[in-house]
């Protein structure tokens, strides 16, 4: 009994013992990691000298200088491998002057430096993984790993930290624009799930790559970062502010505005093993991050947030190029005090407080405003709540991180196609058996039915535009030499390189938008062109024509099959810039804007026997449409009619 009460009393010391040692969130900068995390540089050497310019300033004063992270993490798109239109391709000219910059800067010897590539660094690549190719040549990590890579640190503190980058690109690479999504092939994915056994132990695990999950192919990904509290990425230039979420299971994704025009750079504190960040403008006088409390909707259950509560500080790590004259801090909008720089971290602003105080479940609001000799002012603030729960409201742009897009890009075309099929098929049906029509339908869409079933009940363009709806799901798309010296095709249902299957990328979405400005407009304009033709055929009855009509038809016909037919040479060379031969070769390129015309042509020269279409069965002679449409349809459709009667 003696014995056992001596041992609980020496386990409650060893314990105290333990908690004395290992501060955490205290007055000092005990168990405080930071690093850096900049994306999308796009080093170009078409013009934008400042880009680079900046870029080696960044380096020099912030990196080297300033904050001097022990790990700058830079996500993909070192370079930007395009030119001034819409072409891509591999240029050495701009892997050199990133390889210069860091070696003119002799970054990478003050910092680890882990670069990644992106979707830029890899077009027109064919063989990524190939010592060719220039990101394993320049790049300062490509020539020490193949694909994906962890790099782990161990502090002063004995804490250790991982870095998993993870490499996505497709292999081989693409030239634009079939080259924006993120793949994980087998091979690679079992690299990765070595790297993530091997960060298992660390204190804490960052995992960041190129594309944001949302905008990949990475099945079983999810499970592999199990043990990351986060997922940093870049890849969409922020075209929505602050695009950071929690998915369901926990792990944060932080995407990060670019570098090549936004100028954006990160810095993340890790303290005590709860993640703070703040994303930054380069040409800022102060950045700061507070490190404790940590803002409500960023806690993830990765995380020892139970820390949170127990802390004796509020913690502001601030660097500035000014000496900081005061650091007030308030919460819930009271005056609290000064923060002090900590005994043993400069850069590091603490301020006791009882915690205790707010652990109240509910939301607090933390206001600090730092203010250097020169009177620049900035003022950072964040809602925190020291419970350990991580429920908390959440930003509207969560929704573009959660929607898997390559699968709602696929149900966009495959929609579109249904749609067009089923009109075609629907009118095809009513041309060759037509009823009587709702007496509430507007003229306007009575006129769209009736020339939707004129071109219907045309054989030879039922058959073409539902030849072009189904080539969509069959054919290749764009034939050529998709990245540099290998021929491939581009299909709906992925792409083809030296016989590699690549599942689909962006030809959903290109192939949807070319679907609703391109086939549905042309198909409008045909069944005008049908429709009038159909009238001239009709001109013994001559009506005059109202100017109003007038400027109908030359819109519906003349003006959309301009705008059809510039559209399809626009997209096609949109679409196959970078790809040679391809606009040549490909169905949807030239071959398409000439079979648009042939069609077109077609329409003019049809002739009356061409429509097979059929009065009502049980009331021959009368029209359908006699009592709805208005009356300049009106008349030549019943004389057609009677005609078309008499041909059969
Ligand atoms: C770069 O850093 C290394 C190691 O710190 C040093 O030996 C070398 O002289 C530096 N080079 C330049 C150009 O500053
Ligand atoms: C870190 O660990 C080593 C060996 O395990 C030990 O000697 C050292 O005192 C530790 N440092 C700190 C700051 O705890
Ligand atoms: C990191 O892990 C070690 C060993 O598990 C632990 O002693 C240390 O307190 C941890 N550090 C932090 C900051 O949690
Ligand atoms: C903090 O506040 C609580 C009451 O909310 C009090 O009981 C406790 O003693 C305070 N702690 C310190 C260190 O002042
Ligand atoms: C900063 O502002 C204070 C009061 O607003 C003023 O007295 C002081 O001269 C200013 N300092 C500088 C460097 O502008």
């Amino acid at each position: 009994m003696r014995f056992s009460f001596i041992s609980l009393l020496l386990l409650v010391y060893i314990q105290q013992s333990n908690s004395l040692s290992d501060e955490f969130l205290g007055s000092s900068g005990k168990h405080l990691f930071h690093f850096v995390h900049v994306t999308d540089i796009h080093v170009t050497h078409f013009g934008n000298a400042d880009r680079m310019e900046q870029f080696e300033q960044f380096c020099n004063q912030i990196i080297k200088s300033m904050i001097k992270p022990q790990v700058t993490v830079v996500s993909g798109d070192l370079v930007h491998n395009r030119d001034h239109t819409f072409r891509s391709a591999q240029y050495k000219e701009e892997w050199n002057i990133y390889k210069n910059i860091l070696m003119r800067t002799n970054v990478t010897q003050h910092t680890q430096w882990l670069d990644m590539r992106g979707n830029h660094d890899a077009f027109n690549d064919p063989n990524p993984e190939s010592d060719q190719s220039f990101y394993r040549i320049y790049s300062n990590q490509g020539p020490l790993h193949k694909g994906s890579y962890q790099y782990t640190i161990k502090t002063n503190d004995n804490d250790t930290y991982s870095f998993v980058g993870l490499d996505m690109c497709p292999r081989p690479g693409a030239g634009r624009p079939f080259n924006f999504l993120g793949i994980i092939p087998t091979d690679e994915m079992n690299n990765i799930k070595d790297l993530s056994q091997q960060t298992k132990t660390s204190n804490t695990t960052i995992f960041f790559g190129h594309y944001p999950l949302a905008f990949t192919y990475s099945k079983g990904l999810m499970e592999l970062m199990a043990h990351g509290i986060v997922y940093l990425n870049g890849h969409l230039h922020s075209g929505i502010k602050h695009l950071y979420a929690r998915h369901s299971d926990g792990l944060l994704e932080l995407e990060l505005g670019d570098w090549k025009d936004n100028r954006r750079f990160r810095l993340i504190t890790i303290d005590s093993g709860i993640l703070s960040f703040e994303d930054f403008r380069f040409d800022q006088t102060i950045y700061a991050v507070i490190s404790n409390p940590k803002a409500a909707k960023f806690k993830t259950p990765r995380e020892p947030l139970e820390r949170l509560s127990q802390s004796t500080h509020i913690r502001i790590v601030i660097y500035s190029k000014l000496p900081i004259v005061d650091v007030h801090v308030s919460i819930d909008k009271k005056f609290l005090g000064y923060a002090k720089p900590s005994i043993d971290n400069e850069h590091l602003y603490v301020l006791p407080w009882n915690a205790s105080f707010y652990n109240d479940g509910s939301l607090h609001d933390l206001s600090v405003e730092i203010r250097d000799n020169q009177n620049n002012t900035i003022k950072s603030e964040n809602q925190f709540s020291l419970s350990t729960s991580t429920i908390t409201a959440w930003t509207k742009s969560k929704i573009i991180l959660i929607i898997h897009w390559p699968t709602f890009g696929m149900a966009a075309i495959i929609t579109g196609l249904c749609i067009y099929i089923i009109a075609l098929s629907f009118y095809r049906y009513r041309a060759k058996r037509p009823i009587a029509c709702c007496g509430s339908c507007f003229s306007l869409w009575n006129k769209f039915r009736l020339r939707m079933m004129l071109l219907c009940s045309i054989d030879f363009y039922y058959y073409s535009l539902m030849g072009i709806a189904l080539y969509h799901f069959i054919g290749p798309w764009y034939f050529g030499y998709l990245t540099e010296g290998y021929i491939g095709a581009v299909f709906l249902w992925g792409t083809v390189i030296r016989g590699i299957y690549l599942p689909p990328d962006m030809q959903t979405f290109m192939g949807a938008i070319q679907l609703a400005l391109f086939l549905y407009p042309l198909t409008l304009c045909l069944c005008s062109s049908c429709y009038y033709r159909y009238n001239q055929l009709q001109s013994s009855l001559n009506l005059t024509e109202s100017r109003c009509d007038r400027h109908i038809r030359i819109f519906t016909v003349y003006i959309l099959f301009v705008y059809s037919l510039l559209f399809i040479l626009f997209w096609a060379f949109v679409t196959t810039a970078s790809y040679k031969l391809a606009f040549f070769l490909s169905p949807f390129g030239l071959t398409l804007a000439i079979f648009a015309l042939f069609l077109y042509i077609k329409s003019r020269r049809l002739k009356i026997e061409d429509f097979k279409f059929q009065s009502t069965p049980n009331s021959p002679g009368s029209s359908i449409n006699e009592s709805h449409i208005d009356d300049t349809d009106q008349q030549p459709i019943i004389a057609g009619r009677r005609s078309g009667v008499k041909d059969h």
